[in-house]
């Protein structure tokens, strides 16, 4: 690695921003029944948190988001819990797909699709498509998600390029090209919300370098304002991959 690189990688400096964020997306629940409202009305927050969020993100420098908002661990959930997210879900991406096509955000998704309704699968498919194109911001949206479901998934595919012959001797590449996540850079940081300190099967492999944040606030209060202050802080450590 060049000096320059490895200087502008180790050094610190407000001014230094991650590039890629991730986000447990935490507390939705809790946030409501604080409140003596049903959890769903929590979690109805919370998207709407993450449309803030959205917009923010390219202001402050920030050029990929990811965030985690069903586990494939979610199923457990009462079905009342769970329809009720995947309704938000699908509302979600079509109330917002021409929002995020006019500014240029580039949605994707990431984890596994063959439980999720048929109908759901195809709206995600349309707006990944439609929204192919722009580059103001990577938004990436884990449904469905666990990572020992990713790597199982990954090692599944890995295992069939090499019965075809096009990996012989395969490397940590080739397993990082089978994955969900595949051509998306590892995250810098990644941020849980809601004062709990466990990553809950979120991008184990992605985020073996990546820096931490755990702050109390649960999800549908976390501003932009939270975020700038995370980010800031992000631009103080130092971050050496193993180096000196
Ligand atoms: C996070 O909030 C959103 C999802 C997991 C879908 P929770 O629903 O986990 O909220 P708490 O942790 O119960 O407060
Ligand atoms: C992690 O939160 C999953 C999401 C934020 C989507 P959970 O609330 O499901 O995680 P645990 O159960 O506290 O580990
Ligand atoms: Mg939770």
């Amino acid at each position: 690695m060049a000096a320059e690189a490895a200087q502008a990688m180790t050094s610190g400096g407000a001014d230094r921003r991650p590039r890629h964020v991730a986000i447990i997306m935490d507390g939705n629940g809790r946030w409501a029944t604080e409140r003596g409202w049903p959890r769903l009305v929590g979690h109805r927050r919370g998207a709407e948190r993450v449309k803030q969020i959205v917009r923010a993100c390219p202001e402050l420098g920030v050029d990929w988001l990811t965030v985690y908002a069903f586990s494939t661990e979610n199923w457990k959930r009462s079905t009342e819990e769970v329809l009720g997210l995947m309704k938000i879900f699908r509302r979600y991406i079509e109330r917002e797909a021409e929002g995020m096509s006019a500014e240029g955000v580039r949605l994707r998704f990431i984890g596994g699709r063959d439980r999720l309704d048929p109908k759901l699968r195809a709206l995600m498919s349309s707006i990944e498509t439609r929204t192919s194109g722009n580059t103001r911001l990577n938004l990436t949206v884990a449904i469905n998600y666990g990572g020992r479901d990713e790597l199982t998934r990954a090692a599944g595919r890995l295992a069939q390029k090499i019965a075809r012959g096009e990996v012989s001797d395969p490397g940590e590449n080739d397993l990082a090209d089978c994955l969900d996540t595949a051509g998306h850079p590892d995250p810098d940081l990644v941020i849980r919300t809601s004062g709990e300190t466990r990553t809950s099967n979120f991008l184990p492999w992605q985020a073996a370098y990546a820096e931490y944040e755990f702050t109390p606030t649960m999800w549908p209060d976390f501003t932009p304002e939270h975020l700038g202050t995370i980010l800031d802080r992000y631009g103080m450590r130092e971050r050496r991959f193993g180096g000196v």
